[in-house]
Order: C-alpha cells, then sequence, then structure tokens
C-alpha cells in the first residue's frame, strides 16, 4: 500500500460517491451523511493506528480499509431507500461485492486486496469468527473500534433533534416510549452485546450502543470513547431508573479497569 495507491482509492471514493448523488435534498441528506462517516472513520482509523504504533503499511492499509467499509451503504439507499441491513441486504457484502466488480483494488498485491475485501466483510458482523488470519483480525479490530466510534457521533447528534427531521433512512422503525426491555438491560449488566434482532424500543437502541463499549478492542479506542463522554451522552438519553443507573455505573468502572490494565 503506497501513497499513490491510497489516493487512487481516495479519487475513486469521491467519484463513487458522486455518482451516487440524489436530486432531491431530503435524499441527498442520506448519502451526506454516509460520505461524512467514511471520512470520520477514515480519521479515527488513521489515530487507532498511530497510537497501536502501527508500521506505514498496515496504517496505510487500515485507511483504505477505513475508507471503503460502508460503501455498500451508497447502492443500499439507491436501491432500498433504507440503511437497515435487515429491510434490505447486508451491506458489508455488497460493499465488497461493489469493490471487486469494479475492479477498485487492481493496484494492490493480492494478498493486500483479500485483506481489504475480508475486513470490509466483517466490519459489521456481531461478533468475529475465533479463527482469523493474524493480520485480518487486526485490520478487521482497527475498523469496527474506528466506526463504533463514529456511529455514537451520529447517533448522539440525531438523538439531540426531532425523529422527524432525521435524514430519511436513518431511522430504525423503533417506536419512541419511555420504555426499555429487561433483557436488553440484563445483556448490558453482564457486559455482553446486544443484538440487532432483541430491540423493541428505541431506549433499546441506545443500551445496545452503551454495550458496544464492551466489543471496543483497543485502548485508544477506549480512549477517544472517554475523551467523547460517549457514556455520559449516550446515558443522558436514557430514562434513569435504577437498573439503569446500575448497569451505567457498572460501564463506567469497566472502562477505567481496562485503561488501567495493561493488556487493555
Ligand atoms: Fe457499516
Amino acid at each position: 500500500m503506497n501513497s499513490e495507491t491510497a489516493e487512487h482509492c481516495r479519487a475513486w471514493f469521491t467519484r463513487f460517491v458522486q455518482q451516487h448523488a440524489e436530486t432531491d435534498a431530503g435524499d441527498q441528506r442520506n448519502i451526506l451523511l454516509k460520505e461524512e462517516h467514511t471520512r470520520n472513520v477514515c480519521g479515527n482509523a488513521r489515530r487507532i493506528a498511530a497510537e497501536l504504533g502501527l508500521d506505514a503499511r498496515a496504517a496505510g492499509l487500515a485507511e483504505v480499509i477505513a475508507l471503503f467499509h460502508d460503501v455498500g451503504r451508497f447502492p443500499q439507499f439507491r436501491r432500498y431507500r433504507t440503511f437497515q441491513d435487515s429491510r434490505s441486504v447486508n451491506h458489508a457484502v455488497l460493499g465488497a461485492k461493489v469493490l471487486l466488480e469494479g475492479h477498485v483494488l487492481q493496484d494492490l498485491p493480492q494478498r493486500e486486496r483479500s485483506l481489504v475485501i475480508r475486513a470490509v466483510t466483517l466490519h459489521n458482523v456481531f461478533t468475529l469468527p475465533p479463527v482469523l488470519d493474524s493480520e485480518v483480525l487486526l485490520q478487521a479490530k482497527v475498523v469496527r473500534d474506528a466506526d463504533k466510534l463514529d456511529i455514537w457521533r451520529v447517533f448522539i447528534e440525531l438523538t439531540g433533534t426531532d425523529a422527524a427531521d432525521w435524514p430519511s433512512a436513518a431511522g430504525l422503525g423503533l417506536p419512541d416510549g419511555p420504555e426499555h426491555s429487561p433483557g436488553v438491560l440484563a445483556s448490558l449488566e453482564r457486559r455482553e452485546m446486544v443484538r440487532l434482532t432483541s430491540l423493541r424500543t428505541l431506549n433499546d437502541f441506545k443500551l445496545l450502543q452503551l454495550a458496544w463499549i464492551y466489543d471496543l478492542n483497543f485502548a485508544p479506542s477506549l480512549r477517544m470513547a472517554l475523551e467523547r463522554d460517549v457514556i455520559g451522552r449516550l446515558s443522558r438519553t436514557v430514562p434513569r431508573t435504577r437498573s439503569v443507573e446500575r448497569a451505567i455505573g457498572n460501564h463506567r468502572q469497566y472502562v477505567h479497569e481496562r485503561l488501567n490494565s495493561t493488556s487493555a
């Protein structure tokens, strides 16, 4: 991965986004949302790679994977008008297909090409497969952390506005009442991730996002979440019952425990 190849990838992405521009301003907000998200995920990946001390090749790959992780979002919106995979298609698999069929990675050596495709495909799986090539594992972990850090930003910004003003494809179709599901909170208390299929309310989704803290792979990512006050800002959007308070207290403790342990 040299700087010329990385530049070629960035130019391809810019053209690809332009090709998916929407004429209606409301529709175009969905495209801009994903374009901005991608730029932020690239920035997050750069910082994680730098703080982990990755070499230039690995850091370059991390950035290209971040750039391409959500290319599937653009044709997904064009075809289905939603970002909900459950109502359309797995956008990570679609993205890998776009990259392969468009011969976008042809300048990369074969090993790097398959590394990018594997990491893009794995960026949204619930849990990573137990056995993975070490380079694929590292790159998948970087992009998953970088992605979560920016999905938190997007979601926190959206929850500060009226749902009727959200970009049309960003909605989750979940009722925004005062309730949360006990099973979802129980997962959070067990320090486990929450499955999308168990969500019943918007508060459940907020708890799911809090539980992502338990899936962060690297200390730099945890530090970035702390710096951005992800737990504080997300938890302020959830009705604070006693059980929610307990889960959030436990949550903060987990972050500090991990950051204080050498293996974070
Ligand atoms: Fe994604």
